[in-house]
């Protein structure tokens, strides 16, 4: 029998619709002689659909209809296996209940990537793909990532971090804060959104309170980092675990704007008569042009990073590059990069298929060295339990 993959993606975040691109590009690539595959698409309001038509992108242009043509399903925990049942499937319905033997989330931004969807797998006790939910959670908050890879003497921009009430209620000190440690030109960003969402750059103190107004409307933290003016950018996907990883080639991603924006990264490549591919479909050169010694510089670093988090799976790990000091600072970690970094891999010589076939094993290698972990201690403690007469008042069931 072949191994059931189930792929999750949708969800309730802003990503939600890149990751309908990711995820129908991911089943497409599975290898279907070795796997058979679930879709799982996930609504807004966190709904689980399955149904063949979930495999097609044009579907997804009539969403209503598509639904209507799709089924709603339920996961459960049965006999130790995972299974996936039809809501309202009678005893005579056609539509029987369907082992799941590994997830695999294709998923993007806050409320899902975050360790969220992870801690839903592991609560089922699922295998799944990817980053396990400190890793997820980590590379999701900026702040979080940097504080973490300062601690390893890994190089990150310094910042200023703060929430929205501490702003609303003292202004003054924050402003006059990032005035003196940060300066101008620099760059405000909610801590947790991807796509560029909220991310504003501010040359001068009056343009700061929008910015940080805005950034406030996506998200409860904020962080301050100074603006790189001679900047390039230059990305690079690790595949693995922390026994074992590889770096890939690196991408120098191009900008239409000052900062890379959500039209750049989803919408901006005309040729393609504004069709959007994900990240697959980003003005980028790979590999990027850099001297033999900064991309291995950058891959090293690349690799040390995944592992500072203890990442696990396919990540992209995007840099800055301060052309004027040619210092390399990690910008930050895509847990579930865009396309999966797909076209990364390629370039590094291992196509899609093949991706998807090592991420597979290496959620059931995970699963597998948790299996000889102890998470339950028989005792006998509640053989001769009592709580007495005193204790027994009122807890009467
Ligand atoms: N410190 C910085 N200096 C200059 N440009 C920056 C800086 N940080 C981010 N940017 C620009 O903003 C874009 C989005 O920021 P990033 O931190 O990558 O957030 P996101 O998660 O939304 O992709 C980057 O791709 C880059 O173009
Ligand atoms: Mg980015």
């Amino acid at each position: 029998m072949k191994t059931n993959v189930a792929v999750f993606y949708g969800c309730r975040s802003v990503e939600h619709e890149v990751s309908i691109i990711s995820a129908v590009q991911a089943m497409r690539a599975i290898d279907r002689e070795k796997y058979d595959v679930t879709p799982v698409y996930v609504t807004k309001d966190g709904e689980m659909y399955t149904g063949s038509d979930l495999f097609t992108i044009e579907e997804y242009r009539n969403m209503p209809e598509l639904l209507k043509k799709c089924k709603k399903v339920y996961l459960v925990k049965e006999n130790r296996n995972v299974v996936m049942k039809y809501e309202n499937a009678g005893l005579f319905s056609s539509k029987k209940p369907v082992n799941i033997d590994v997830a695999f989330p294709v998923v993007h931004g806050t409320n899902c990537e975050d360790g969220t969807i992870e801690g839903y797998f592991e609560y089922l006790g699922l295998p799944y793909v990817g980053c396990d939910i400190i890793s997820s959670a980590v590379g999701m908050d900026k702040a979080i990532f940097k504080d973490v890879l300062k601690g390893a003497g890994l190089p990150v921009l310094d910042c200023v971090c703060f929430r929205a009430r501490e702003y609303m209620t003292d202004k003054e000190s924050i402003t006059a804060e990032i005035t003196e440690k940060i300066g101008f030109p620099l760059i405000v960003k909610p801590v947790n959104l991807g796509s560029s969402v909220g991310i504003t750059k501010v040359n001068a103190i009056e343009e700061l309170d929008d910015a940080i107004t805005l950034a406030l409307s996506f998200a409860d933290r904020i962080l301050v980092e100074h603006a790189v003016s001679a900047i390039r950018e230059i990305n690079c996907s690790v595949l693995g675990d922390t026994d074992s990883c590889t770096a890939s080639v690196c991408e120098e991603p191009f900008m239409n704007d000052e900062i890379l924006s959500y039209e750049d990264k989803y919408m901006g490549n005309s040729k393609n008569g504004g069709q959007s591919k994900g990240m697959a479909s980003l003005g980028r050169k790979i590999p990027a042009d850099l001297s033999e010694e900064k991309s291995k510089e950058i891959r090293d670093l690349a690799c040390k990073i995944f592992k500072a988090i203890g990442a696990s799976g396919v990540v992209r790990i995007d840099f800055i590059i301060d052309t004027e000091t040619d210092t390399v600072y990690a910008n930050e970690i895509n847990t579930i990069p865009g396309s999966l970094a797909f076209y990364l891999w390629e370039a590094s010589g291992i196509k899609y298929p093949e991706l998807c076939d090592r991420l597979i094993e290496l959620a059931f290698r995970r699963q597998r060295s948790r299996e000889n972990l102890t998470f339950t201690i028989d005792t006998n403690i509640l053989s001769g339990i009592s709580f007495g007469t005193k204790g027994s008042k009122g807890a009467k069931m």
